[in-house]
């Protein structure tokens, strides 16, 4: 369990440990629908797929909670599975680009997000580097929103490279890159 300090009474500490996600899961999707920006059908659409994902015995999350027990963030991932539908989607993507290899033996991050009061206090950070500390495959895989946004940044910074670029996904409006980094995660400095 980590402990992240606050910033004063409009920034308080949280901790970071493992989280009964599928109790928790119209908390998390709340969080996401803040942080990622959802509505009210796709989290409908989002909770079932959550709680399929988290049926699976390998499936890990991590939650970040105030000391009143609020959910300010959370990742969760398993490792992938090629027959599952995001690594069906971005398999032809990943041979075109010669790094289909990295499907197997691999931990996905299905989600990462953090409230956008919490953000840009380490959260996001000790949430992936902790999950991904405890897990037994050797890489780490996830998707993105191809622009420059925050969770790009951090996710280079934690050694996530570019394996493919303008993935398209069925039903998402916005291209994706997917990336791929070693384990253990790289830390800053
Ligand atoms: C991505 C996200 C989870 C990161 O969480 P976070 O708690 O803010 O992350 P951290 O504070 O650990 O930031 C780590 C790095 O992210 C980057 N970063 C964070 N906020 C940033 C900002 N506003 N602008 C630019 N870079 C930023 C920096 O590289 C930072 O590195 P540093 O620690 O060396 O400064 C959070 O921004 C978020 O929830 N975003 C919206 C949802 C989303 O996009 N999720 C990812 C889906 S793939």
């Amino acid at each position: 369990m980590a402990a992240l300090p606050g910033g004063g009474p409009r920034t308080p500490s949280v901790r970071i440990g493992p989280i009964d996600l599928a109790a928790r899961v119209d908390e998390a999707l709340a969080v996401q629908a803040v942080a990622f920006g959802l509505g009210p059908e796709e989290i409908e659409v989002r909770r079932h797929i959550v709680l399929r994902h988290l049926d699976h015995p390998c499936a890990r999350a991590l939650g970040a909670t105030t000391a009143d027990e609020r959910l300010v963030g959370f990742v969760y991932g398993m490792p992938n599975e090629r027959g599952q539908w995001w690594s069906t989607v971005v398999e032809p993507y990943l041979r075109a680009t010669g790094s289909v290899h990295w499907l197997d033996d691999s931990f996905v991050i299905t989600e990462l997000h953090v409230l956008p009061h919490y953000q840009n206090r380490g959260i996001g950070r000790t949430l992936i580097t902790t999950i991904t500390d405890t897990v037994d495959q050797p890489r780490s895989i996830l998707s993105a929103i191809d622009t420059d946004s925050p969770a790009r940044g951090l996710y280079r910074s934690l050694g996530y490279q570019d394996l493919a670029r303008q993935v398209l996904f069925p039903s998402a409006p916005m291209p994706y890159a997917v990336m791929g980094a070693p384990l253990p995660l790289r830390r800053r400095g």
